[in-house]
């Protein structure tokens, strides 16, 4: 047996490898052959068949069929109720409202559907859609009557659908009343998860209020407990981001400290009521310290002999098979039974998207659906093998991952279906009815403020064209295609996501580093260490040496020791900077190639980047990378732009910029007056000069001639002054104050061309 440590390392080789690899190694020693696959896709077609002429949609699915996210009104209403979640005040509403709600075609809707409630809400949507769509010349005095009139009536009934769709998905507002609506399933033989709504905390506020409402439900819980079994009792499910507010790994020891006994304090009060408690798998940044936090709390010595601990494992996610190896390596080593809930992972929109705006090698999690249920697929088959230790738990909805494993658990019975309360009705009242296994409802309850989050994903899950609870829906969609067989999908399947690096088209993203990432962050760490102490000095970067002025020296804000010194530029300096000054006047793709080697340079000087503006600038980790990043990306724009334009230089143009982004703005301002063939007189901010000198020093390393730019240090103003007010500068792009920019602009007024451009960006 490999040790947990092992497991774990080789675990982190997965982050961000392809698909493909990872299906690769799933198949190793797999038991799912021809003959199951056939079987599992003939019992599925049965299925299908049954539910789609027995079942009665609910208004969820009559709603989805209407408005999947293939259709822009699908979309727009997602849009909506996504921000519903976020935005705090009803000005913005309304704005979101008739940004989304007016351009959509509603009325393409109307009548289509069998229920004369999504008829009703299309005409609702509809009229919205014409009273903000109509600006029509006439009509255009009394729009904005209407409108404010109209508003706060539309966000009641867009907030008012909302809650009809989210009651479909919650059982009751408090437990007593989820407890008293459940009667009938438990009745037909179902079990219960039960999950008080409430996640992400912001403060220590909400956590607490989350850790609290699960107490009470648990203790509340325990009373309907009456069997010895702890498989027949209700259980619940808890989500760690509801129990801290800083459940990320940059807080690893603060979240330790907080989550581990809070876990454990839940725990104990399940394991002595003899139910099962569940922590829920969220976002896959999170990962490594759910394991943390799972391992710390299983250790416990006050949990032995109780088999109700169980952990949530996201088949869509890369590393899934290492956590279930290590989860039963863990249970070994402590000698316990655990359950282990098997999903596919409902957060597969953002990781996606947190990838790509991250710039990340890859993704965390499958890039094609039929990855997806191919890992379910095989991990369901490998827990069936670790069941003296583990309990499995399958929550799926969808009819053919249902079938495969039944077909390879034949006669068993040493696990159990879990589906949402809400979806999958059908499909689990024929499982039920033909084989007696045990299936347990995962039941939200809550009160509507709590619900959106949940809401988005289970809007997102239903009216995704890849989900099985939407396909069943469309009869258009034959059967054959319903339950085909992942294995032979997969092989055709094309990669359809962007990658991360390609997010942009033709420009390269710039890469990103997962601070989240035990491995990026290892990396990041070590690039950067070798400058923590190195001693910089900055002066003037110009064709013809001159004297400087003033030698200065350079505090760390935060800590206020000295990194090095800077020498300001001397008026002389100025003056001979200016007469030295030419335009850059080569071919545009010159000019780009040069700007994209210099965004090369920045990036293979990233530790040291990372380093000077911590040190020189105060940066936090994540802004320094974000710093980098948007210097990086800077500079692959205006290379396109300057391809893109063919705008006559304007001369020589004076960039001053801020401390606050002492490299991103400086490259930015200095790589678009380049782009456009410009020569540039540099003039960073006092406070962070270092960083502007080493960034000229790349820029000119990369290709960019001496004469074409030029850095000057030094204070606003003396040096801003005479760069700003000389008459052979032709322009001026500045960022900070809005004074400053008020004196620059009167120095242009007196000295400058009449036409001088200013480019200002200020507070
Ligand atoms: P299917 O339609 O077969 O699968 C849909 C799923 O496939 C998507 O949700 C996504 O995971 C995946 N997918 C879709 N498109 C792609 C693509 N292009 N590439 C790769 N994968 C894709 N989810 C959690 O994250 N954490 C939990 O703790 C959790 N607890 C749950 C508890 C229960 C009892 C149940 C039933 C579900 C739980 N879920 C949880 C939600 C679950 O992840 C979704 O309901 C599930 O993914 C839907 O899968 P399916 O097999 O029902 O449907
Ligand atoms: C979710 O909250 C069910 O845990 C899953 O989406």
């Amino acid at each position: 047996m490999k040790q947990l440590a092992d497991i774990r390392n080789e675990m982190r080789q997965f982050v961000h490898v392809s698909d493909h690899d990872v299906v690769r190694m799933l198949r190793q020693n797999s038991l799912v052959n021809d003959s199951l696959r056939h079987s599992a896709v003939q019992l599925s077609a049965e299925w299908v068949d049954f539910i789609r002429t027995a079942s009665r949609s609910n208004l969820m699915d009559i709603f989805m069929a209407e408005y999947g996210l293939s259709t822009d009104e699908g979309i727009a209403l997602m849009c909506l109720a996504e921000a519903l979640l976020r935005v705090p005040d009803s000005e913005t509403i309304d704005a979101l409202i008739e940004d989304k709600i007016a351009p959509s075609n509603w009325s393409a809707h109307l009548g289509h559907s069998a229920s004369p409630l999504v008829n009703a809400s299309t005409w609702a949507l509809m009229l919205t859609g014409r009273v903000l769509d109509d600006n029509s010349s006439m009509a255009g005095v009394l729009h904005g009557a209407i409108k404010r009139l109209g508003e706060p009536a539309i966000r009641r009934a867009v907030r008012r659908a909302m809650r009809e769709l989210g009651k479909q998905f919650v059982l009751g507002r408090n437990m007593t009343e989820a407890i008293r609506k459940g009667k009938a399933a438990r009745e037909l033989g179902y079990t219960f998860s039960y999950d008080m709504l409430g996640e992400a905390a912001w403060t220590a506020t909400d956590a607490t209020v989350y850790f609290d409402a699960y107490y009470d439900a648990t203790t509340k819980l325990a009373e309907h407990c009456f069997s010895n079994d702890i498989h027949d009792n209700p259980g619940i499910s808890i989500k760690l981001s509801a129990l801290f507010e800083r459940y990320e790994e940059a807080q690893r020891e603060k979240a330790l400290k907080v989550l581990v006994p809070r876990v454990l304090e839940l725990a104990l009060v399940a394991r002595q009521a003899g139910m099962g408690l569940n922590i829920d798998a969220e976002e896959a940044s999170r990962l490594e310290l759910y394991m943390d936090v799972v391992e710390a709390v299983l250790r416990h010595p006050g949990l032995a002999d109780w088999g109700g601990f169980g952990i949530v494992v996201q088949a869509y996610g890369k590393r899934a098979r290492f956590v279930i190896d290590w989860y039963y390596a863990l249970a070994q080593a402590l000698d316990r039974k655990v359950s282990l809930r098997l999903v596919k992972g409902a957060y597969w929109d953002t990781e996606i998207k947190i990838a790509q705006v991250d710039g990340v090698s890859g993704f965390p999690v499958f890039e094609t659906k039929a990855a997806t249920d191919i890992s379910y697929i095989e991990n369901a088959s490998h827990l069936l093998k670790l069941t003296d230790r583990i309990y499995p738990q399958f929550a799926t909805h969808n009819a053919h991952t249902v079938a495969t494993i039944f077909t390879l658990a034949k006669d068993r019975k040493d696990y159990e279906f879990q589906k949402l309360h809400g979806m999958g009705d059908a499909l689990y009242a024929k499982v039920l009815s033909e084989f007696n296994i045990r299936c347990r409802i995962y039941a939200p309850v809550g009160v509507h403020k709590d619900l959106l989050a949940y809401l988005v994903r289970r809007l997102l899950e239903n009216g995704a064209n890849s989900s099985f609870v939407h396909q069943i829906l469309d009869p258009d969609i034959p059967v054959e295609a319903v339950v085909a067989d992942p294995y032979t999908s997969f092989e055709s399947a094309r990669m359809p996501v962007k990658k991360p690096s390609d997010l942009f088209g033709r420009r390269k993203n710039s890469r990103g580093w997962d601070l989240n990432d035990r491995v990026d962050l290892a990396e990041f760490d070590e690039e950067r260490i070798r400058f923590a102490n190195r001693t910089y000095h900055a002066e003037s970067i110009t064709l013809t040496p001159t004297k400087s002025d003033e030698t200065v020296t350079v505090i760390n804000p935060a800590t206020f020791e000295a990194i090095g010194t800077v020498s300001y530029a001397s008026l002389e300096t100025v003056k001979q900077a200016v007469r030295d000054a030419r335009i850059w006047d080569t071919e545009p793709n010159v000019r780009a190639n040069i700007l994209r080697n210099a965004a090369d340079l920045y990036e293979v000087n990233s530790g040291e980047i990372f380093a000077l503006l911590c040190r020189e600038a105060g940066k936090t980790q994540r802004d320094a990378i974000a710093e980098l990043r948007e210097a990086v990306d800077f500079l692959r724009f205006y290379a396109e732009e300057a391809l893109n334009h063919d705008a006559e230089p304007v001369g020589i143009f004076t960039c001053i910029s801020p401390w606050n982004f002492p490299l991103a703005i400086f490259t930015g301002q200095i790589s678009a007056a380049l782009a456009a063939g410009n020569a540039v007189l540099a003039k960073p901010a006092e406070a962070t000069s270092l960083i502007a000198h080493r960034a000229v020093s790349w820029l000119l390393e990369a290709g960019v001639p001496k004469s074409v730019l030029q850095l000057l240090p030094g204070r606003g103003m003396d040096i801003g002054q005479a760069l700003t007010s000389h008459s052979a500068v032709g322009g001026v792009c500045f960022t900070g104050s809005t004074a400053t920019a008020q004196i620059i602009h009167r120095n242009l007024a007196d000295h400058l061309a009449v036409n001088a451009p200013l480019i200002a960006e200020t507070g």
